[in-house]
């Protein structure tokens, strides 16, 4: 005999009173097919799904989905699947960041006006983890976080692919002629063998990764294979564990504190993870109410090395770091940096989670003694040129250009990019720093993944595979190069960036922390007084919203105002 309240479920209220309005509820529950018994007196758990056939990365959550059923169903829940906005990193345009901020308001509403106890959350592609948990914070009933699990290892003529990084290699070998127009469709073919997120180190690993650092995911979840059975297996245990959740009241903001963001930094240093990360996690942050600042990630990366073995910034994919014994061993190796306290959904402190994990490979997760580079996965930098500062990856650069100075040539927008960046009369040598304007998040908007500027195509045949580039624009977390990204504030809000002419000189030197165009102050001030801002075209209704509400990339990405926790409950008439 169970001892629970099912009078004090949120769901109670629309299920219990004796009254037409609540009947009503139960009829059209019974409508479907349910037996009362299978509805009433139970935690209802919404599945918030991200599944579509335009989402490949989620293609496979439609019948996960029905893994996690059987375990709620197990645990004496009630199941209902609410299909959410799937944003598919590829197939969205003109991008998906655009959209992060609606899944996070869909994902609120959807938990918030229906009779839901507690919520399982399916995603997985890049902007999916941070859009359904910023939702799920605001909202805070207990959830739990289910990521989609990473695609098989891509193969080609017996060596390995990794998604991204070697779309973006032989798509660059192709342009020198190095490759031909075949081994790029082999190429193409064997880099994306099946669902599932991408498997390198992208911005959809390390935001996994992330969420279940943070506590919001089962043990080990972020480091289990789309394909496999234990992911099968995982996701009726997420089922499972959220109704036990639900009993427990155990809610989002028992679980964040300061502490699981501190944890996040360490693993997104350890992981020498996605640039794109740094602006998720201070939205996270931001929606938990904990301050997080910019500047926290690059004295966290300063002291945490790079350890991860895993493309873009090693040599392994994200199948080898799972046989490495996955996230849970690297937490492990890490656990004098952590603070094991931090609570997680399992109703544990982080420490009991992996007090049993270790490593199996020592190539593919490395000692502290020997990072994957010397160089830290993650730099902050500041200067004229970003006086709120940006980012970059430096251990995924060409090491030469770590310190540089070279003559800007400006690119005022992504149409004049492409319009130019062949020609083969353009004035640009090795050492030249490209720079693009409006890639931002109000400018572009929606602060695509332009920041990997192409290498023009006249030095890409001469041998170059890296230069400097300076972008208010993100890069997409697979990705590799000396990119100096999300430069704040942006052009389009009149950022210095928007300063910036062909033949300046622009200087980076990433151990100073510094980027900086070698102009003087009068010329500049100069600049400014004839800079206008840009006069946009006219765009769809929640174009020109995401545009007036939303914050610059060292703020979050979020939008101003939204968020706020502590709404009232719907009322029932
Ligand atoms: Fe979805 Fe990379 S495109 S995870």
């Amino acid at each position: 005999m169970s001892t629970h309240d099912y009078s004090r479920l949120r769901s109670a209220r629309w299920y219990a009173p004796n009254s037409m309005r609540a009947s009503a509820h139960r009829q059209r529950t019974l409508a479907m097919g349910f037996r009362r018994e299978e509805f009433q007196n139970r935690p209802v758990i919404g599945i918030v799904n991200t599944w579509s056939e335009l989402s490949p990365c989620h293609y496979h959550l439609r019948e996960r989905a029905e893994a996690v059923k059987r375990g709620v169903w197990q645990a004496g829940g009630f199941p209902v699947e609410l299909p959410a906005l799937s944003l598919g990193e590829v197939m969205v345009k003109p991008t998906t960041m655009l959209y992060r901020n609606l899944l996070a308001l869909e994902t609120e509403e959807l938990l918030r006006q229906h009779p839901i106890d507690g919520a399982v959350l399916m995603g997985g592609c890049d902007k999916t983890t941070p859009g359904l948990l910023m939702g799920a914070l605001t909202m805070d009933l207990p959830a739990i976080y289910v990521p989609a699990g990473f695609m098989l290892s891509g193969n080609w003529r017996g060596a390995p692919l990794g998604v991204g990084t070697h779309t973006m290699k032989y798509w660059n070998e192709l342009r020198a002629g190095t490759i031909t127009q075949e081994d790029w469709h082999e190429v193409e073919a064997g880099v994306a063998r099946s669902p599932g997120t991408c498997q390198t180190m992208g911005t959809a690993s390390t935001m996994t990764a992330i969420a279940e650092t943070l506590g919001m995911s089962l043990p080990g979840a972020s480091s289990l294979p789309a394909m496999d059975a234990n992911h099968v297996r995982m996701c009726s245990e997420a089922g499972s564990r959220i109704v036990d959740m639900v009993w427990a009241d155990l809610k989002p903001s028992l679980i964040l504190a300061k502490n699981s963001f501190a944890n996040a930094m360490i693993v997104h240093a350890a992981m020498a993870g996605s640039t794109n990360a740094v602006i998720h996690v201070i939205a996270l942050a931001r929606r938990a109410g904990i301050p997080l600042v910019l500047d926290e990630f690059d004295a966290t990366a300063q002291r945490v090395p790079a350890l991860t073995n895993v493309m873009p910034s090693g040599k392994f994919l994200m199948e080898d770091f799972h046989f490495a014994g996955g996230l849970p061993a690297l937490m492990q190796r890490l656990r004098d940096l952590l603070d094991l306290s931090a609570m997680t959904v399992t109703g544990r402190p982080l420490g009991e989670n992996i007090a049993t994990a270790r490593v199996n490979l020592d190539d593919v997760i490395r000692p502290l003694a020997n990072p994957i580079s010397s160089e830290p996965g993650l730099a902050v930098l500041r200067g004229n040129l970003a006086p709120e500062g940006c980012v970059m990856k430096p251990s995924a650069a060409d090491p030469r250009l770590l310190r540089h100075e070279g003559r800007a040539l400006v690119f005022e927008n992504i149409r004049d990019l492409y319009a130019r960046i062949d020609d083969p009369d353009l004035d640009v040598d090795a050492d030249s720093v490209l720079v693009l304007k409006m890639g931002g998040p109000e400018g572009a908007p929606g602060m695509p993944e332009w920041g990997g500027l192409p290498i023009p195509k006249k030095l890409l045949e001469k041998g170059v595979r890296d230069m400097v580039r300076v972008s208010d624009a993100r890069m997409s977390g697979t990705h590799y190069g000396a990119c100096v990204l999300h430069v704040s504030p942006e052009a389009a809000a009149g950022g210095p960036l928007a300063l910036v002419r062909t033949g300046d000189t622009i200087r980076l030197d990433v151990a100073a922390r510094r980027i900086d165009v070698l102009v003087d102050d009068a010329e500049l001030a100069c600049r400014r007084a004839a800079w206008a801002p840009p006069d946009y075209p006219v765009q769809s209704g929640y174009v020109e919203l995401f545009r007036d509400r939303v914050l610059q990339a060292h703020e979050g990405c979020d939008f101003v105002g939204f968020g706020r926790r502590g709404v009232p409950e719907p009322e029932i008439f």
